[in-house]
């Protein structure tokens, strides 16, 4: 058979066309799916760089937070804002973090930052089984002391230290939640 008839019969479009074609998009399909080792380490030094990039930024946050000049003295409530077996909810040291008032006894308080030690989530007061319960993981603390009793969590509760003066309740500073 001859072979022009066979070229003829395989395409519609004319062999000079085809090529001008490939000229002006040199596209080479299978080549431009496939990852260089260049480009994966590339790859794997940007995800290493931002990894570690983060970790010094929460370390940076961690030391800030410990060397913070002295701490914000800010009144909560009054006494008499909440009954025996009661709660409420307020912002300290700063806007971002909410802490918990919880009244355990006529003159016994305790404030905790709210955040569960195991993966940050807000805990809730359970003053009837004397203890803060979070959700996500089902952990438990103690109420009266912030300790991990069951559960993910590890850490205490932060502590709120607190001062009662003229019949109102004060934070005088955030205890870091410790082993
Ligand atoms: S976040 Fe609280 S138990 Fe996991």
């Amino acid at each position: 058979m001859n072979p022009e008839s066979t070229s003829i019969q395989n395409t519609t479009q004319p062999i000079q066309e085809k090529t001008k074609w490939r000229e002006d998009f040199p596209v080479d399909v299978p080549l431009d799916s496939y990852i260089s080792r260049r480009e994966f380490v590339k790859f794997l030094v940007m995800i290493s760089g931002a990894f570690t990039l983060g970790q010094f930024w929460i370390a940076f946050m961690t030391y800030t937070r410990k060397h913070a000049g002295p701490a914000l003295t800010q009144k909560i409530a009054g006494i008499n804002d909440i009954p025996v077996g009661g709660y409420l909810a307020f912002h300290y040291p700063d806007h971002r973090t909410t802490c918990l008032l919880i009244r355990l006894e006529e003159n016994q308080f305790v404030a905790y930052d709210n955040r569960c030690t195991h993966l940050m989530c807000p805990v809730i007061p359970q003053v009837e089984k004397k203890e803060l319960f979070c959700p996500c993981h089902k952990g438990h603390f103690n109420l009266a002391d912030g300790r991990p009793i069951a559960g993910p969590p590890r850490r205490p509760l932060a502590k709120v230290r607190l001062q009662i003066k003229g019949g109102d309740i004060y934070a005088t500073g955030l205890e870091a939640a410790t082993l």
